[in-house]
C-alpha cells in the first residue's frame, strides 16, 4: 500500500522529530547561525559606539548594561544602577543600553577582561527566547563572533525579564548565561534572576534578587560602605529663565520644538511620527457595554512603509483627571519650569528639558498603573519622625509583600490612590521631593497595536482595533493609551460621559489639525503571510486577536481572491463581534475561499464557544488544508489561549493522523521552527 502525501508528510515530521530531538542545539544552531567568527561582519569605525574607549575615558570600572524593548527592563537597570552607585561609591558605574555601543568587533567583551570589575545585564526576551529588538547587533555578537573562553575570569550578574505564559519564559537571560558563562569563561555571581510579569511579580523577584546581590558584590570586590543612603538626586535641578520657545510642552524631541518644521523620518521611538487620525469608529454595540476603537492613521508623504502583520507603537499622554490628582496630591506647582543638568556625562536625561512638571507628569511619567512595594518603601526616609503615625502606615503597608498585595494591589491603586489611603490629608509635598519623584517614578511608555490594515491595500494609512481598558470607571482605573484613542473617537459633543479627559490638541497645538494627531511609529514584526500566495492560511483570533487577520485578509483582495483562508473567531456575543458588518459584505462576497466560523462565549441563547471548540469542528477541513502545507497564526491572549488552541493542533493533528500525542506536539514544534505556526500574543 503506498503513502499518500500527509502520511509521507507524518513519516518525514516523525523522523525529523526524532532528529530534533536528539540534535536540537546543532539544529538551532544551524538555524541562528553557526558560532564561528565571521571576519565579514563588519569594522567599528565610529569611536562613540567603543565600549572600551568610553569606559576607559570616563574611567569608569563597573559596567551595567540592559536589553530592553518596551523600557521595563531599562527602568529596573537605572534603578539598580543608582542603588548600586549610593550604596559603594567607590564603584564608577557606566549603566547603558546595549544598543548605545558597537558589538560587530571580535572580543568587544574580552576586552572587558582587567579593565572593569564586574558586569550585571538586565535582559528582556522576545520572539522565541530572543533578545529584544535594540539588541540586534549584540546578539549577533552572541551567535557568531564571541569567541570560546574570551570572558574568563569577568565577574557577570544577570536579572532577566519575562513572562511564563510564554514557551521560551526568560529565554533571553538563559541565553546569555549559556553565550557568556558555560562558553565565554565569565564568571557568574549568584544566580540569574528571573522577573516574571505575567503574576506581576516582577518587582518582588528583583528585590529579592537585588539584595542578594549587593551583598554578593560587597563581598567579591572588597567593597565598604553597604548601607542604605539617603536618596541623592541624580541630575542637578536648576530653575529656567531662558527663552519660551525652548520650553518643551510634551514635545517627545527638539526636532518638534520649531513648528513649522518639515519631518521626513525615518521614524522610531525616539523620532515619532505625527500622523493625523483619518478616520476612527467603535466597533462595538452600545448594548455590549464596551468600546473598541478602529483608528486610521494618514502616513502619507512620511516614507513610514509597513508591512501587513507589523505593529504600531502609540507614545500616549496622561488624562488631565490623573494629572491634576498627581500635582494635587504631592503638592507640585505644575506651571515651575524647570532645567536637569548631567552630574556623570555617561548617564542620560529622563526626559526633554527644559520643561514645566505639569508637562512632565502629563508626557513622560508612567503615573498610573499598580504602584510598586519598592516605591513606597523608599518614600519612608523622607517622612520625618515627628509624622509618626503617617510613617508607621507606610512602614505596614509595605514591609510584606501579602500585606502590600492585600491592601493595595488588590484595591487596585495606583501611586497617588495609596498615598491617599495612607492619609488623605497628610501634605505628602511638603516632604517628598520632586526630583525623586521624576528619577523613580517610570517613563511613559508607547503601547503597541497590531495594524489591522493591509500594506497592499491601505498603503497611505495604517489602521488599529484598540479595545477600550476600564478595570474600574468610577475610580479612574482605566487604560491611559485606549482612553485617549477613546475620547479622539467620541468627539468633543461626546467627551462629557468619558471618565477621562487628555490634552488632544498636543503640545504648542501641533496635534490639532484638519482632525487630531498621535504620535506613532512601526515596529517590524514576523508576523507574515506566507510568501507562496497559493499556501491556505489558518487564522485563530478572538476578541481583538483578529485585528491582524483583517490585514491579512484585506492584503488577500489585492493579492489573490483565490486564496484558501480560515479564520477562527471568538467573542462575548454579537454586539462586540468585531468587523462582522465589513466582513460579510465586504470580504466574504469577494474572498470565495475564505471561510469565517464564528462562536460566542456570553450569549445566554447557545453554548459558551470558544475558538478551540470551532476547530475541533472544522478538525476535517483543518487536517485537510494542514496537507496542503498551511500556515497556522495566533492572535490574542498569551496567558491561556495560545496554548489551547497550541494543544487543540496537537490534538487534531494526533487524531486525524492517529499519531500519538508527543509526536503531534513534535510536529507543531516543528511547525514553529520552520515558520509555518506563528503567534503574535500579548
Ligand atoms: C505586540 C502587541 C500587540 C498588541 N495588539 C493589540 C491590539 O491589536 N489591540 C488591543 O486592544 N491591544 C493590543 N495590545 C495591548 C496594548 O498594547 C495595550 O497594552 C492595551 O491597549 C492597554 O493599554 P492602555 O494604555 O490603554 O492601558 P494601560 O494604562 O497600560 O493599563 C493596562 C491595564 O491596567 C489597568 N490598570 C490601570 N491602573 C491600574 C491599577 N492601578 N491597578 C490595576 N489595574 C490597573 C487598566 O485599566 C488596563 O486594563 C497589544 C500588545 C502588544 C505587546
Ligand atoms: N496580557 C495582557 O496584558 C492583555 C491585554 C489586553 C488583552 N489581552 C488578551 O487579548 C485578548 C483580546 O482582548 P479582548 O478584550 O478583545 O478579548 P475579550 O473580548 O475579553 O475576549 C474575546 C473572546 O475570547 C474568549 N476567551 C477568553 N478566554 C479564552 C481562552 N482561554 N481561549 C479562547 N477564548 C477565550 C472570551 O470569552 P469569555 O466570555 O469567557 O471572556 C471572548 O469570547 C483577550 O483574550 C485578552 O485576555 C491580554
Ligand atoms: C510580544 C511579546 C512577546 C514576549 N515574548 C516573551 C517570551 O518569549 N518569553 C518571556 O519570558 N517573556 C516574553 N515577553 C514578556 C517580556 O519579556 C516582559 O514583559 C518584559 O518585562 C518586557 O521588558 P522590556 O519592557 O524591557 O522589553 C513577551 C512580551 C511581549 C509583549
Amino acid at each position: 500500500m503506498g503513502l499518500d502525501p500527509l502520511d509521507l508528510a507524518v513519516v518525514c515530521c516523525l523522523i525529523a522529530s526524532v532528529v530534533l530531538y536528539t540534535k536540537r542545539e546543532n539544529i538551532l544552531t544551524i538555524l541562528r547561525g553557526s558560532d564561528s567568527l565571521d571576519p565579514a561582519i563588519g569594522i567599528n569605525t565610529n569611536g562613540s559606539k567603543d565600549l572600551i574607549e568610553i569606559i576607559e575615558s570616563n574611567k569608569k570600572d563597573f559596567l551595567i548594561l540592559y536589553g530592553s524593548q518596551t523600557g521595563t527592563s531599562e527602568d529596573y537597570c537605572k534603578k539598580f544602577a543608582k542603588e548600586l552607585h549610593s550604596k559603594f561609591k567607590e564603584l564608577n558605574i557606566l549603566c547603558s543600553d546595549f544598543e548605545n555601543f558597537d558589538f560587530d568587533e571580535p572580543n568587544t567583551l574580552g576586552n572587558l577582561v582587567g579593565k572593569i570589575k564586574g558586569l550585571v545585564i538586565f535582559m528582556s526576551t522576545y520572539g522565541e527566547g530572543e533578545l529584544p529588538d535594540p539588541c540586534v547587533n549584540f546578539e549577533n555578537y552572541l551567535n557568531n563572533i564571541i569567541e570560546k573562553d574570551e570572558m574568563t575570569g569577568l565577574p557577570v550578574m544577570i536579572f532577566g525579564l519575562g513572562n511564563s505564559t510564554y514557551e521560551f519564559f526568560n529565554g533571553a537571560a538563559i541565553t546569555l548565561k549559556k553565550k557568556l558563562v558555560t562558553e565565554g569563561g565569565a564568571k557568574l555571581l549568584g544566580e540569574v534572576g528571573a522577573g516574571d510579569d505575567s503574576i506581576g511579580s516582577t518587582e518582588e523577584e528583583y528585590v529579592s534578587w537585588k539584595e542578594t546581590a549587593f551583598e554578593i558584590i560587597e563581598k567579591e570586590f572588597n567593597l565598604t560602605g553597604g548601607e542604605d543612603a539617603p536618596f541623592e538626586p541624580m541630575y542637578e535641578y536648576v530653575n529656567y529663565e531662558g527663552s519660551e520657545d525652548n520650553v518643551f510642552q510634551g514635545e517627545l524631541n527638539k526636532n518638534y520644538l520649531t513648528a513649522d518644521k518639515k519631518h521626513l523620518g525615518p521614524f522610531d521611538q525616539s523620532y515619532p511620527f505625527l500622523a493625523n487620525v483619518l478616520e476612527s469608529k467603535e466597533l462595538c454595540d452600545p448594548e455590549s457595554g464596551r468600546n473598541c476603537v478602529h483608528m486610521e492613521f494618514d502616513i502619507s508623504g512620511s516614507n513610514i512603509k509597513y508591512e501587513t502583520g507589523d505593529h504600531l507603537g502609540v507614545i500616549p499622554q496622561n488624562a488631565k483627571e490623573h494629572v491634576s490628582k498627581f500635582l494635587s496630591t504631592l503638592g507640585l506647582n505644575g506651571d515651575e519650569v524647570f532645567d536637569l543638568k548631567l552630574k556623570d556625562p555617561t548617564s542620560t536625561l529622563p526626559f526633554p528639558v527644559p520643561t514645566n512638571i505639569e508637562t512632565a507628569v502629563t508626557n513622560y511619567l508612567e503615573i498610573t498603573g499598580p504602584v510598586s512595594r519598592q516605591m513606597i518603601t523608599q518614600l519612608i526616609q523622607f517622612i520625618p519622625d515627628t509624622e509618626e503615625k503617617v510613617k508607621q502606615r507606610l512602614v505596614e503597608i509595605s514591609s510584606s509583600p501579602d500585606v502590600f498585595h492585600k491592601e493595595v494591589i488588590e484595591a487596585n491603586f495606583n501611586f497617588t490612590d495609596c498615598l491617599n489611603y495612607v492619609s488623605p490629608t497628610f501634605q505628602w509635598g511638603q516632604y517628598i521631593p520632586w526630583t525623586f519623584l521624576l528619577e523613580t517614578i517610570p517613563s511613559l511608555k508607547p503601547r503597541f497595536y497590531s495594524i489591522s490594515s493591509s500594506n497592499l491595500k491601505d498603503s497611505d494609512k495604517i489602521s488599529v482595533t484598540a479595545m477600550v481598558e476600564v478595570t474600574d470607571a468610577k475610580k479612574l482605573v482605566c487604560g491611559v493609551t485606549t482612553n485617549l484613542l477613546n475620547e479622539i473617537n467620541k468627539g468633543p459633543e461626546n467627551a462629557a460621559s468619558l471618565p477621562l479627559h487628555y490634552n488632544l490638541s498636543g503640545p504648542r497645538g501641533s496635534y490639532k489639525a484638519e482632525s487630531y494627531k498621535l504620535p506613532v511609529f512601526v515596529r517590524k514584526s514576523t508576523f507574515r503571510l506566507p510568501k507562496n500566495l497559493d499556501t491556505p492560511v489558518i487564522m485563530i483570533g478572538p476578541g481583538t486577536g483578529v485585528a491582524p487577520f483583517r490585514g491579512f485578509i484585506r492584503d488577500r483582495l489585492i493579492s489573490n481572491k483565490e486564496a484558501d483562508m480560515m479564520l477562527f473567531y471568538g467573542c462575548r456575543n454579537v454586539h462586540d463581534h468585531l468587523y462582522k458588518e465589513e466582513c460579510d459584505k465586504e470580504y466574504i462576497p469577494e474572498l470565495k475561499n475564505l471561510k469565517v466560523f464564528t462562536g460566542y462565549s456570553r450569549d445566554p441563547t447557545v453554548p459558551k464557544t470558544y475558538v478551540q471548540k470551532l476547530m475541533l469542528d472544522e478538525k476535517d477541513l483543518i487536517m485537510e488544508a494542514l496537507k496542503k502545507g498551511a500556515f497556522v497564526y495566533v492572535c490574542g491572549d498569551a496567558g491561556s489561549m495560545a496554548k489551547q488552541v497550541n494543544d487543540t493542533l496537537v490534538t487534531i493533528i494526533s487524531e486525524k493522523q492517529d499519531i500519538k500525542i508527543q509526536d503531534a506536539q513534535e510536529m507543531v514544534k516543528l511547525m514553529k521552527l520552520n515558520g509555518r505556526y506563528h503567534e503574535d500574543v500579548w
